[in-house]
């Protein structure tokens, strides 16, 4: 019981640690995007010019997975992760692993937006050009 004590004790003293910690500068880093639920998320620079296929998977993204992942994949607050993140370069999610989330949702794993469910409407060829729509905005961040 004392243990149980002592351990809720150094939760209760690191929460007000933490609250009263001066917040960090926000900048424009994609690393600070971690930090915390969304509230920067990715602060997405956009390609000069999209690809044909990317310039279809905008228009499906918009319509599908936006209103999670925000405008321009950037993550939305509370919601949903940035897909323009390090996390989620080609060689860490690969274009299956796209698939597999739009046709069979995610299991929260990186984060704590919670799971996110299947998306209902898309073929695997929609779901391609939404690949590379992101892969694009990925490579004009710096993420390939
Ligand atoms: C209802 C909200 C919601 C919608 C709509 C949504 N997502 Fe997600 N998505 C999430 C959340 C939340 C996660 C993070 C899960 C985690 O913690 O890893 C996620 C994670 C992902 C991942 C990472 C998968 C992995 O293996 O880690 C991909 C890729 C993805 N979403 C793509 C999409 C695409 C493409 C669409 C549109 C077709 C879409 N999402 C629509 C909420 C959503």
């Amino acid at each position: 019981m004392k243990f149980v004590i002592a351990i809720a004790a150094v939760l209760v003293a690191g929460g007000i640690g933490y609250t009263m910690w001066p917040s960090p500068p926000q900048t424009n880093t994609t690393d600070n995007a971690i930090s915390m639920e969304g509230r920067l998320l990715a602060n997405v620079i956009l390609p000069k010019t999209l690809s044909q296929n990317a310039q279809n998977g905008k228009r499906s993204f918009e319509a599908k997975c936006a209103t999670c992942h925000g405008v321009n994949a950037a993550g939305q607050d509370g919601v949903a992760p940035p897909l323009v993140h390090k996390i989620y370069e080609p060689s860490h999610h690969g274009d299956e692993s796209f698939q597999r989330a739009v046709s069979m949702g995610v299991q929260a794993h990186h984060w704590r937006f919670g799971n996110m469910p299947p998306v209902e409407g898309l073929t695997r060829g929609d779901v391609k050009m939404i690949i590379s729509y992101i892969r694009e905005l990925q490579r004009s961040n710096g993420i390939n």
